[in-house]
């Protein structure tokens, strides 16, 4: 009795949890449509109106968070104009993403340069272009910043939990609880402008309290930081906001009600931002590729696809799981997808159930792709990128 009533009490707690809201997708007619002009190569189809409804309702969740588009996750420049138009911020990697947001009217000042490891010259570059605020998380990064710009605005980015994050990003950067200590005294030290904090919860995060556990440690930095006579006044909670693909998520209303009642005490002169990269692109668009062929390898069955790996489908080498939808209605048999290229990493999914008699000829059409797809592809082989097509 007792183990029934705890099981269903877990149930319920995700019932509360996930799913809760309603995720739009593109309408698959719009595919239909855009293949009635014809195929040459894979394409992302892109609807430009999900776009703004995403960063719209992100908005009305978070009222006292400023998105800053993750220019990674699609850098298409029909995006960012769309985004542009809906009053976003950036968030960059790289001088290349810079310029490309310069060109099209973005003040420097609303570009926020997150990247923790940056060149002697692209921090040049990115200082003579206006750019006021850097991330770092290491000392050295704090020297070499510093000696390029002394005045520049900085932000700690911290090591937080990924727990539940499909695509984790801990690890290679963000400053160990135990080393903050000592950036935040030399920062003092140095006569340096270490005014925020960030993190990363991990790329497509399905655990809400991720973020609970980064506020609650940027709070404590920011008590340190005022300790040591620092002048606190950004807290950027960075991306991960999840989108849906086959495993239940966390909408971002409930996400929001976590982040608001952690940021609820914050000093109205904190300014509070956020990196949405995935959330704000993914579900506009649909990815469409094509099989080139079918094979029967010791009793396996195998498709390959005319975008692999390196065409844009890279995320399942770390388990991401798409949709996956065809034209066929045949019995589901497990099947091995590979990418067109002769490179053996170039193998996307192992039984992944799809129906018995798709052939070669078939498209293919992966919902809700719109991030880390064409932003990733290479023409590896020879192979074409990757069209966008935005509607
Ligand atoms: C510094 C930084 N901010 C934001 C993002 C965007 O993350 P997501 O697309 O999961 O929202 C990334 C992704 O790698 C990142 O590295």
């Amino acid at each position: 009795m007792k183990v029934r009533s705890a099981t269903v009490q877990k149930r319920i707690e995700s019932e509360v949890i996930f799913d809760t809201h309603p995720e739009i997708s593109l309408d698959l007619s719009r595919v239909e449509e855009a293949l009635k002009k014809g195929y040459s190569r894979p394409f992302l189809l892109v609807d430009s109106n999900i776009i703004r409804n995403k960063i719209r309702r992100f908005k009305a969740a978070m009222p006292r968070v400023h998105p800053h588009y993750a220019a990674k996750a699609n850098p298409d420049p029909r995006v960012l104009r769309t985004l542009i138009e809906e009053g976003a911020g950036f968030e960059i990697a790289s001088i290349a993403e810079l310029d490309l947001l310069l060109s099209m009217g973005v003040p420097a000042a609303e570009i926020y340069y997150s990247n923790p490891m940056k060149s002697r010259a692209y921090l040049e570059y990115a200082a003579a272009k206006g750019v006021e605020w850097y991330v770092l998380d290491s000392i050295e990064e704090l020297h070499k910043i510093v000696s390029i710009k002394s005045d520049a605005k900085l932000y700690l980015r911290i090591d937080t939990p990924n727990i539940g994050s499909d695509w984790p990003l801990a690890g290679k950067f963000g400053t160990h609880l135990a080393d903050i200590k000592e950036i935040i005294d030399e920062a003092a030290h140095i006569g340096a402008d270490l005014a925020g904090v960030t993190f990363h919860v991990g790329s497509q995060c399905r655990n809400p309290q991720n973020w609970r556990v980064g506020i609650e440690r940027a709070k404590n930095v920011f008590a340190d930081m005022r300790q040591a006579g620092l002048r606190p006044r950004l807290l950027n909670i960075g991306g991960g906001y999840p989108v849906r693909h086959v495993k239940p998520i966390p909408s971002i209303e409930v996400i929001a009600e976590v982040v608001n009642a952690a940021i609820a005490d914050l000093p109205a002169d904190i300014r509070v931002m956020a990196e949405p990269g995935r959330y704000l692109v993914s579900d506009s668009a649909c990815f469409v590729c094509r099989v080139v062929g079918t094979a029967t390898r010791n009793g396996k069955r195998w498709m390959y696809w005319d975008a692999g790996i390196f065409g844009g489908i890279i995320e399942v080498s770390e388990g991401l799981r798409y949709e996956i939808l065809t034209n066929r209605q045949g019995n589901k048999i497990p099947w091995s997808i590979a990418g067109p290229t002769c490179d053996s990493v170039d193998v996307l999914m192992h039984d992944e159930p799809l129906p018995d008699d798709i052939q070669e000829g078939d498209f293919i059409f992966i919902p809700n792709a719109g991030a880390y797809t064409t932003a990733y592809a290479s023409n590896f082989n020879g192979f074409p990128l990757p069209d966008v097509i935005v509607l």
